[in-house]
């Protein structure tokens, strides 16, 4: 080869790295590093970096490192980290929030999902280990991070007030985000008396009693996630209307006189069996126009996505309960008529998520 052609390989294949290549190579750094990503983050989410900045936008490392007590090194460290992610801009010398972390990361951001962090790095870091062992075994193996013999993650963080709280915290950051959706979307006009089967902790049905003066409703859950969810009702003054009824779905009969069945963030817990078994005690348990109301993140019906659900079905699998998954939206919507929903309507939501409502 001549040397001009030598030298077009070369530049070619320099392009081919720093343009062309460039961001593909920042993805496998991104999945490469995703527990140490991960961690940055926890981190300074335990030092509320993102609060101190939120209130004292451009201190410097030196200051940082002041505020939070830290040394100066691991201080840099951090700050690297959160700056080359994308959390963090660095202009001379100063440390500001990125709109992203203002939004997502600052305490007082009412749209803020710190315990969404937190309920990643305490409960599902550690399981998430045994991701492989749990596809080749079929079931939830990463649960042996917890005490007890029950098979599920719910039943064992009863053992863990703590964990639960910080579960039950990260629960409610999730429905605050969503129920807005949930309550512009669906009409819960005519309904009576609803029931938020593994309704946690009453976040949801405060919502909707505040819009829907006509309507009374009680969480379905654990007796101690009912517990929770009666603090929180008394602390909002609601005891009139709301109330919390200790049960399990799947071997106590839901309350009586309900019109409405709401399930958030539940089917993706389930099997496919469970869930159609599930829909079918609905079906018999409602009156005739009652309605069963599915609100959860959605897997694309071409499975290819979103990246919510490609987040969310590995933690089902192997920590939760070993059977669940994000599922299709035609999945739902098969279910539901099989079950005997004469009438199935679905609403596409933000943030991947959307809802299934079936009509008696
Ligand atoms: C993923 S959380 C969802 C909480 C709430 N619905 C929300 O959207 O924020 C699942 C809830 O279902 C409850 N749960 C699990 N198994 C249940 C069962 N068999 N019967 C009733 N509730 C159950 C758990 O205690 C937990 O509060």
């Amino acid at each position: 080869m001549s040397k001009v052609a030598d030298m077009v390989a070369i530049l070619g294949n320099k392009f081919f790295e720093r343009v062309l290549f460039k961001k593909q190579i920042e993805k496998l750094y991104l999945i490469m590093g995703g527990a140490i990503f991960f961690e940055t983050l926890s981190a300074a989410v335990e030092f509320d970096l993102f609060s101190l900045l939120s209130e004292k936008p451009g201190l410097t490392a030196t200051q940082i490192a002041d505020h939070l007590q830290i040394d100066h090194k691991p201080t840099r460290i951090l700050l690297l980290g959160c700056t080359a992610l994308g959390l963090l801009k660095k202009s001379k010398q100063s440390y500001r929030n990125t709109r992203l972390a203002e939004i997502a990361l600052s305490r007082k951001s009412p749209r803020n999902i710190l315990a969404v962090v937190r309920w990643q790095h305490h409960i599902n870091y550690k399981p998430m280990h045994s991701f492989y062992d749990a596809i080749k075994a079929n079931a939830n193996v990463g649960i042996k991070e917890f005490d007890g013999v029950e098979p599920y993650l719910y039943g064992r963080l009863t053992h863990h007030p703590e964990l639960e709280q910080i579960f039950q915290d990260a629960m409610e950051d999730i429905s605050i985000q969503s129920n807005v959706q949930l309550t512009r979307f669906v009409d819960f006009a005519p309904y009576k008396y609803l029931v938020d089967v593994g309704g946690g902790n009453a976040t949801n049905i405060i919502a909707l009693a505040k819009k829907y003066p006509q309507l009374s409703a009680a969480v379905f859950d654990s007796p101690s996630v009912c517990d929770i969810a009666r603090k929180n009702i008394d602390k909002a003054g609601m005891q009139a209307r709301l109330g919390a009824v200790a049960g399990d779905c799947f071997s106590d009969e839901f309350p009586d006189g309900v019109d409405c069945l709401l399930f958030c963030h539940f089917f993706t817990i389930w099997s496919e069996e469970r869930n159609r078994w599930l829909l079918k005690k609905c079906f018999e348990s409602l009156p005739s126009g009652g309605t069963a109301i599915i609100f959860n993140m959605m897997q694309n019906d071409n499975e290819d996505g979103p990246l919510s659900a490609a987040m969310g079905s590995p933690y089902f699998l192997t920590l939760a309960t070993g059977e669940g998954m994000l599922y299709t939206w035609q999945e739902y919507e098969a279910w539901m008529r099989d079950a005997g929903f004469k009438e199935v309507k679905k609403q596409v939501l933000i943030r991947d998520h959307g809802v299934i409502i079936g009509i008696k």
